[in-house]
């Protein structure tokens, strides 16, 4: 089983009806591929861990590098793993301007990970520094990194 890891940079501000749009298809399309994971999003920057199959995450992964909506995909050399991080999780989904806001689908999600950092950090240090470098790379996140 193979997880992978990206950061990448949307090409304009991504409205909340995009966001919920990409969750959607990311959710359908996950389940039957049986791929699990993370999305997180803040400020124009997407943060998205992808486990599964190895031939699922590749062909999943190469749908999310097609689309134009996101550049500058940065990955971290795919790891394989024998156990998932996010089971349960068929693309949660955070998005951290609703934080503070009315608890939509994100903000619950967002702060499940800060949550769960530690667990993160003990099964797999390199997921780990890359969350913690999305908190920490916002000045507005810095409560939310765990420390
Ligand atoms: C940041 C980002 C993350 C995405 N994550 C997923 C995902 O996890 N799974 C997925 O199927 N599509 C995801 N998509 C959408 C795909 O790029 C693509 O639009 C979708 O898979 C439909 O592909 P198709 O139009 O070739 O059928 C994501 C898109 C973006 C911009």
């Amino acid at each position: 089983m193979k997880r992978l890891i990206y950061l990448s940079s949307a090409v304009r501000l991504v409205t909340p009806d995009e966001l919920a749009q990409i969750l959607a298809v990311a959710r359908r399309n996950n389940r039957l591929d049986g791929v699990t994971g993370l999305l997180l999003y803040h400020d124009g920057t997407f943060l998205q861990l992808l486990e599964g199959e190895d031939v699922a995450v590749d062909r999943v992964f190469a749908r999310i590098a097609a689309n134009p909506l996101h550049r500058g995909i940065q990955s971290l050399p795919p790891a394989q793993v024998s156990e998932r991080l996010f089971a349960n999780w068929t693309m949660a989904f955070a998005r951290a301007d609703t934080l503070l806001g009315d608890g939509d689908l994100g903000a619950k999600a967002f702060e499940a990970v800060k949550q769960d950092l530690a667990r993160i950090e003990r099964l797999d240090k390199r997921a780990a520094i890359f969350v913690r470098t999305f908190f920490a790379s916002f000045r507005d996140l810095g409560s939310l990194s765990g420390d």
